[in-house]
């Protein structure tokens, strides 16, 4: 192999890179991170040991957004309220202590029998129909209708959900500087304001669901304003339902272009748990997170000027050859697989327990009920929807024959 360093290109608002970033991620395991100049001076991170350095370095890489205008603060899903996705200690140890406890993988256990129900009664209606797009049958609904239960409001609602949230995500493509579209804006307002007047319901009558646990807090010890308390309800359905639907068609793809190793799964239903894990490495449904310098830091060999914003790239850190020998193949006997791509120190994905309980039930129910499932052509053309941050397939058809 030649010494000669490779060219970086990183956009991630052209569809194109969007739709296939993993080729341009080699050159970022070349070298130290890069500064480049993409809408302002940025920093790419994208070598394993450089973003796991960055996430656990909370003190010097920031999670909170600057917003640049008014605007993005006036239009954002969280209006400018602390969130814990996006606030750094001590703000984010109050806030992830709120809900910690209903998140742990006892709690989430509990959850499995009614999971499963949810995904057979989706499968059941792909056995009726004898026909399969993963996307709209199984992976849309199943984390938007799990996450609506947890909330307590309606899971039949799903589909208003996910439609607020498809925009909502979708305005992630917007190019830094320039407006948000009206849609995504509308979304917005619309799902804050169901949110607002279930919050008012659930302090009426309380149930044993989150919101009812965020109001109690709220109410009882203070421990989040009423801007935090809206924007808190936000996050965890927004968090919690496109990425683990992108986990399900991330995953149902990567079997179907392996179909030796699709066979291995379904032959060994009790590798699930290993075949979950190496899809979140192999194509995991967050590219990137962000993080901004607190001061200047070396890291890996560059100097990162305070205040640069940087992409921490956890889908190129999990293709790093330095970790992960053979990176691009796609093995699910493949141990151990420390990933990142549910982050990595105190921000690490506080709903990791449910987004693999999902994702197992609705993959391994999938094949166990569909003996001979397999894509129709694994070379055909895919589209992909989402923005880079949580990518995700629009559609994915397979054959159940
Ligand atoms: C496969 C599915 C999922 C993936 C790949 C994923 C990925 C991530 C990642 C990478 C982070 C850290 C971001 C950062 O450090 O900047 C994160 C945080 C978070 N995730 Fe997930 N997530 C998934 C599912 C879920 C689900 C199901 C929920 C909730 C029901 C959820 C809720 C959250 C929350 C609230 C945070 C913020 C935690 C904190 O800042 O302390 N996620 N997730």
């Amino acid at each position: 192999m030649s010494n000669e360093k490779r060219p970086v290109y990183f956009n991630p608002w052209d569809p194109e890179f969007r739709a296939n970033p993993y080729p341009h991620y080699g050159a970022l395991a070349d070298g130290p991170p890069k500064l480049i100049d993409l809408f302002g001076p940025v920093a790419l991170v994208g070598r394993y040991a450089d973003v796991t350095a960055v996430l656990r370095d909370h003190a010097r890489f920031s999670s909170v957004q600057r917003m640049r205008s008014p605007e993005m603060r006036d239009e954002g899903a969280f209006r400018g309220a602390a969130t814990m996705l996006f606030s750094d200690p001590p703000v984010h140890t109050r806030l992830r202590r709120v809900v910690a406890r209903e998140f742990t993988p006892r709690r989430i256990r509990d959850l499995e029998p009614r999971i499963r129900e949810i995904a057979n009664g989706l499968l059941d209606k792909v056995e009726r129909n004898g026909a399969l797009e993963v996307m709209a049958d199984v992976a849309n609904a199943l984390p938007v209708m799990v996450i609506a239960e947890m909330l307590g409001v309606p899971a039949e609602q799903y589909a208003m959900f996910k439609a607020w949230s498809d925009r909502i995500i979708s305005g992630g493509n917007t190019i830094p500087g320039m407006p948000m579209p009206a849609e995504v804006k509308q979304s917005t307002d619309e799902l804050r304001g169901y949110f607002a007047a279930e919050i008012e319901n659930r302090r009426r009558n309380p149930g044993t669901d989150l919101v009812s646990a965020l109001v109690a807090a709220h109410d009882d010890n203070e421990a989040m304003d009423a801007d935090e308390l809206l924007a808190f309800v936000v996050l965890l359905l927004l968090a919690g339902n496109e990425t683990t639907t992108n986990l399900i068609g991330n995953g149902m793809l990567a079997l179907g272009r392996n179909p030796e190793q699709m066979d291995l799964l379904r032959r060994n239903p009790e590798l699930t748990a290993r075949a979950i894990e190496e899809i979140l490495r192999y194509d995991g449904p967050v590219q990137s997170t962000t993080r901004t310098s607190n001061v200047e830091v070396e890291l890996g060999g560059t100097l990162i000027p305070a205040e640069t914003g940087c992409f921490v790239i956890l889908a190129a850190a999990n293709r790093d050859p330095a970790r992960f020998p053979d990176p691009d193949r796609f093995d699910i006997t493949r141990e151990p697989s420390d990933h990142v791509a549910f982050g990595e120190g105190i921000h690490f994905c506080i709903g990791a327990p449910l987004a693999r309980l999902e994702g197992a039930i609705a993959i391994g129910e999938t094949l166990r009920r569909f003996p001979k499932l397999r894509m129709k052509d694994p070379e055909a053309p895919l589209e992909y929807k989402g923005s880079y941050f949580l990518r995700g397939l629009a559609a994915l058809p397979m054959a159940l024959e």
